[in-house]
């Protein structure tokens, strides 16, 4: 059984990810923006306050998992944040861009970069970006909501830099669309079930090795272009 640490586990797929893992028996370290929202509690699930869009609570978030746990085996960066809703160029707000790509794709980075030596740690470490396929560059056919896709198309080229960096370190880092799903972000209109979109994630993670590193998946096993 694997140390799992999951951002944005209160709601969501980050929630869904923690109650199957932890049904599997897995261990969970969840972060979370305000632990007193996490309605969920379990005796192999550890809650620690985690903004990842703020450099000195990732800090802190990573005291606190290695007050826990000197190795951690995967870490699923899923906190994640709209920029509205298909928002066109008149509608793009500078500042809530700037928090978009602070969240997006900055903090899965900061998040990353802390606990890498925990990964290292593990032997077999590996990193899950929950991403999107509205950061293909290749798929981009509808245009719109700026901030978002780029946040995504970013966290895409960190998962490819972060693969290059582990890849003599025993650390496989892949990105991860899964699919549109429904949660309060994918709405009420989307097709496939959160619980769907999470067994498909949780089975492609557990085959994740250096074949799959540096390299794009939809929560079905299907490549995405970058
Ligand atoms: N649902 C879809 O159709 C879909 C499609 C493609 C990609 N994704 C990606 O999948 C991931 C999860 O999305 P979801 O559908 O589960 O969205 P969601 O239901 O809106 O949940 C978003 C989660 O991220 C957390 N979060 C937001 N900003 C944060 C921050 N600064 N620090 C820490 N946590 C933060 C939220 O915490 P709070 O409760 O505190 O706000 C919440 O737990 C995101 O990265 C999203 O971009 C989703």
């Amino acid at each position: 059984m694997a140390t799992w640490v999951v951002t944005g586990a209160n709601r969501g797929i980050g929630l869904e990810f923690a109650k199957q893992l932890l049904a599997e028996g897995h261990s969970v370290i969840a972060g979370v923006r305000s632990p007193e929202s996490m309605k969920f509690s379990h005796e192999k699930m550890s809650i620690f306050q985690l903004d990842v869009s703020s450099t000195s609570s990732v800090y802190e978030f990573a005291e606190n998992v290695k007050s826990m746990s000197q190795s951690i085996d995967i870490l699923v960066n899923n906190a994640g944040r709209m920029d509205g809703r298909w928002q066109s160029l008149e509608d793009v707000d500078p500042e809530i861009s700037l928090d978009v790509l602070n969240v997006n794709t900055i903090g899965p980075l900061r998040v990353s970069q802390v606990l890498w030596p925990l990964l290292q740690a593990s032997n077999q470490g590996k990193i899950a970006n929950i991403s999107s396929l509205m950061g293909s560059i290749d798929d981009c056919m509808s245009g719109r909501s700026y901030a978002y896709r780029t946040s995504k198309t970013g966290l895409n080229m960190i998962t490819k830099i972060l693969a290059v960096e582990g890849k003599d370190q025993n650390i496989t880092v892949t990105a991860y669309h899964p699919g549109w799903a429904k949660t309060d972000m994918g709405g009420e209109r989307a097709p496939v079930p959160v619980s769907v979109s999470v067994k498909g994630l949780i089975g492609l993670i557990n085959k994740q090795d250096i074949d799959q590193s540096g390299r794009f998946f939809e929560y079905t096993g299907d490549e995405l272009p970058w």
